[in-house]
């Protein structure tokens, strides 16, 4: 980073720093790629909102019909003296699912990167269950973070991972990610993970390129964001939507490719696009049940329960931690 960036970046608060850190490693690299944590602004986790309405996008309904079927299985297992970590938290629906079956819900921990959705979110579960103690943690769960000194230690804590974003990190990063949480829900802790079952591409493809153009606009917030908040001067128009799936390595891809020739600057740095030339924006990676329970094994989980819909497009499941590492 030259002098002059350092100077005109030194006032910008560090979640902006930070964004431009990686927006600028990411357009310096060969192919050109984003890291997919910087979808969600506020206009980014209202999108994702829109998403998970959409006909095409069966994740989001299929997997709180499992949570709604399971939900009684679910806090029988975990005991009523538990204490929910849910990574990533959003709109905090899901939980509530399993809020609902507890006699009385104890502690719930919120950790989301969107700041403003954790408030607001955090604010209304807090009016819906009252007596309930909702622990906020404004952090990108990728990172190492403390959990709340206050929490109350005689409780079991079970990591609470739905939505298939598990599915958004490469298996080497999902292992890293794995073991975190492995760590968050300490030596008798427990995971609660949902994720996209492998399935015919055409309904894969559909569902990350649906008709009206949510997504696209979600893929291209990203973008947006860059003008917005690093003051860039990327031209939105001169880029599309791109969605397939990857056979080979058993995931959705979602680019942003350019149309025509372009360049753009952002920060004082200059970045060109040959016609065609694509943004890998982000991954969605598809398991079957075998092949997840090998993931989490690595991280020193195993397997207790098992709940899918009657279709098996969409899988949740229980680990326990099976050693302390
Ligand atoms: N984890 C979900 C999935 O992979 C949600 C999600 C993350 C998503 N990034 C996305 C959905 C981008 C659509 C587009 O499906």
């Amino acid at each position: 980073m030259s002098d002059k960036t350092r100077s005109d970046s030194s006032t910008i608060n560090p979640m902006t720093q930070a964004f431009l850190k990686d927006v600028l490693t990411g357009f310096s690299k060969t192919p050109k790629s984003l890291p997919p944590k910087w979808f969600y602004d506020d206009i980014g986790a209202k999108l994702f909102e829109d998403i998970c309405e959409l006909p095409e996008y069966y994740l989001t309904r299929t997997e709180r019909k499992i949570l709604e079927s399971a939900a009684a299985e679910i806090v029988a297992a975990l005991g009523e003296d538990t204490v929910l970590v849910e990574f990533g938290s959003g709109s905090m629906s899901k939980v509530r699912i399993i809020l609902d079956q507890f006699t009385t819900p104890k502690e719930f921990v919120a950790v989301d990167i969107s700041v403003e959705q954790l408030a607001e979110a955090a604010k209304e579960i807090e009016s819906a269950y009252p007596g309930l103690r909702v622990f906020s943690i404004a952090a990108d769960f990728t990172q190492p973070f403390d959990l709340p000194a206050d929490l109350d230690a005689s409780l079991r804590r079970c990591v609470f991972f739905p939505g298939s974003t598990i599915g958004n990190f490469n298996p080497q990063d999902a292992k890293a990610l794995l073991a975190h949480m492995r760590t968050a829900a300490g030596p008798k802790g427990r995971l609660l993970i949902g994720f996209d079952l492998k399935k015919d591409a055409a309904v894969l493809e559909a569902a990350y390129d649906d008709a009206a153009g949510v997504t696209a606009a979600f893929n291209k917030n990203v973008l947006a964001r860059i003008n917005r908040e690093l003051g860039g001067d990327v031209n939105l128009d001169a880029f599309e939507h791109v969605a397939f799936y990857n056979d080979a390595d058993g995931r959705i891809e979602m680019h942003l490719k350019s149309v025509g020739t372009q360049s753009c600057s952002i920060d004082g740095h200059t970045f060109h696009f040959t016609d065609g030339e694509s943004i890998h924006t982000e991954n969605s990676y598809k398991y079957a049940i075998r092949e997840f329970e090998q993931l989490a094994a690595t991280a020193g989980f195993g397997l207790a329960e098992t709940w899918t819909d009657s279709d098996g497009k969409f899988a949740l499941l229980l680990f326990d931690v099976t050693n302390t590492g």
